[in-house]
């Protein structure tokens, strides 16, 4: 171990007899210890506590005024909690019961007077190495602790990218810039918020949302690419991309990837009941599934596709609205009829 430390250990030494301390002072100076200092006032070794805590303190026990007792209990309301204080009494008394309550009030060693000069210098070694190696160790646990968050945080942020990047490959298929799905996500998230869902919520929308259309990986190109109508059997086909989605995303441990897997199956709910894949109606839609099918709607409604042209936002809008109830929770609706009008006058005064 590095012994240098002894150099620079801040020693408070605070002994009543003058004598003492010149002889203890001496001692350490002439062993290397170059910031060791005392007093014979235990009141002004109490404003130096006060101000700053040594390494070590070197305590007698019996002083007129305010005694070694004191000082002890004034020191272990100065000390952290779980912090290695060190405190080397020296007393002449030898009643076990006065070592005993010093022990309890936070002395770490005794040493006899008159002292001898080998042992007083071995334990106050012992005792500041102690000092200097929990120090040392709370230093080295607090940097791997910023070390296991700064790669608990790297893990965390790989995953979202990865999730993001699976529904992009979803988008991909069908629109190449994986916009919609984004702003899916965001559209979601703005009206979770609006109907007061909490952030942690909020924020699990927003991510698990852009993922609802997962499933359209595992449908043929000839029926998801092709242009104009499709037929019922193709619709049937289109509608299980819900299911495959849900299967995708199914038994994950993970809060976000199981919103995601409700999100994915629900998301063509209908309010009325006549959606799909399980003819849910009203509240038993998920309310994650209620929110995404109207960000959904909006977003592919006023965004234009190869096979139809986009609606203004006013008419998307009131396409939402005649569906009210129906195709749409109303309480949803309403929320996002709210959400773009506070947005449309906050743009008009902007
Ligand atoms: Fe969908």
């Amino acid at each position: 171990m590095d012994l240098t430390f002894l150099a620079h250990a801040r020693i408070l030494i605070v002994d009543d007899q003058a004598s003492n301390l010149a002889l203890l002072a001496r001692l350490l100076a002439s062993r290397g210890y170059g910031r060791a200092s005392g007093t014979t006032d235990p009141r002004e070794a109490l404003r130096r506590l006060t101000a700053e805590l040594p390494d070590l303190l070197v305590l007698d026990l019996h002083m007129p005024g305010v005694d070694g007792f004191e000082v002890l209990e004034h020191v272990r309301a100065l000390t952290p909690p779980g912090e290695f204080f060190p405190i080397l009494v020296i007393t002449g008394d030898r009643d076990p019961a006065v070592r005993e309550r010093a022990l309890l009030l936070g002395a770490r060693d005794f040493v006899s007077k008159p002292f001898n000069s080998i042992e007083i210098l071995l334990r106050i070694h012992n005792l500041l190495e102690t000092r200097f190696l929990q120090r040392q160790l709370t230093t080295h646990n607090r940097e791997l602790e910023t070390l296991v968050r700064l790669r608990t945080q790297e893990l965390e942020e790989s995953r979202l990218e990865i999730l993001e990047r699976l529904a992009l490959a979803s988008e991909y298929r069908d629109d190449d810039t994986g916009e919609h799905t984004r702003r899916v996500g965001a559209w979601s998230a703005r009206i979770a918020h609006a109907m007061a869902l909490g952030p942690a919520q909020v924020e699990l929308i927003e991510r698990a949302a852009p993922l609802h259309d997962v499933g359209k990986i595992g449908l043929p190109d000839a029926v998801l690419l092709k242009p104009g109508r499709v037929s019922a059997d193709e619709f049937a086909i289109i509608k299980t991309h819900t299911t495959i989605g849900a299967r995708i995303l199914s038994g994950s441990q993970v809060p976000l990837l199981q919103l995601a897997e409700e999100i994915a199956r629900s998301h063509h709910e209908r309010y009325d009941g006549d959606g799909y894949p399980d003819h849910l109606a009203g509240d038993d839609i998920p309310l994650a599934g209620r929110i995404v099918a109207v960000a959904d709607a909006y977003d592919a409604m006023t965004h234009e596709r190869p096979y139809r042209t986009a609606l203004s936002p006013d008419d998307a809008l009131a396409a939402i609205d005649a569906q009210r109830g129906r195709q749409f929770d109303p309480d949803v609706s309403q929320t996002f009829f709210r959400l773009l009008e506070r947005r449309r006058r906050v743009r008009q005064s902007a």
